[in-house]
């Protein structure tokens, strides 16, 4: 493992719980594989603006109508994917679903005819799989006998898998609004299961 691609979608940045999370994830994978480098791409808060008209355009047509604005951005971030020999995203739950962050991010590197392809028999994705290791931090908790619906893995699995990403791993703090030592717990079972699965 060479590259290890982090992107970071909470508005908190390194204050994030989110990212408190992906840090272990990282140091883990760095335990691991001592000489890999880590890239930072920052999308939470104001990083980028959303896609352009022309990226749109270009979505929804046979050929790219601009190669500047957003078809730039989104160059350089899925040139930064496809370096990437494992990924770590790092993401607050929003209103059940990603932050505008993480959609923006998808939005920039899930793209026709660079990361998939439309055929007949639906979409292809062109990326060569990779471990993707998805760390996630939330107010309460979500998913089966909770209160809350998850919107957000779900999605990031239809949506990653879409482009040829299939090995992915979700890690999560849950409950960080349930006070300090619920959350103290979370972070133990968190980091827990992040070295298990790891093999540490
Ligand atoms: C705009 C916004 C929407 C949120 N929506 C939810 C939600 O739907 N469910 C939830 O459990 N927490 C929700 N939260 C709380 C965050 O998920 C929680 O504070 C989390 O720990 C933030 O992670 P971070 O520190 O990595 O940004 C929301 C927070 C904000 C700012």
């Amino acid at each position: 493992m060479n590259i290890i691609l982090h992107v970071a979608c909470s508005p908190l940045g390194h204050a994030a719980e989110s990212h408190r999370l992906a840090r272990t994830l990282i140091a883990a994978l760095l335990e691991k594989h001592p000489g890999a480098v880590v890239v930072d791409r920052v999308m939470g808060g104001v990083a980028i603006p959303p896609i352009d008209a022309d990226y749109a355009v270009s979505q929804g047509g046979d050929a790219d109508v601009s190669q500047a604005g957003s078809m730039a951005l989104s160059d350089v971030l899925a040139d930064e994917l496809e370096a990437a020999d494992a990924v770590v995203i790092s993401t607050p739950m929003h209103n059940y679903t990603a932050p505008a962050a993480l959609k923006a991010w998808i939005d920039h590197v899930v793209r026709v005819r660079r990361t998939f392809d439309v055929s007949a028999a639906g979409k292809i994705g062109r990326l060569a799989d990779r471990p993707v290791f998805i760390a996630i931090a939330s107010g309460g908790r979500f998913g089966e006998h909770t209160r809350q619906p998850d919107f957000l893995t779900p999605w990031l699995a239809a949506i990653l898998g879409m482009i040829g990403l299939h090995d992915l791993s979700f890690f999560t703090v849950q409950g960080t609004a349930f006070g300090e030592d619920y959350l103290a717990q979370s972070r133990r079972e968190a980091d827990l299961a992040v070295r298990a699965h790891l093999g540490l």
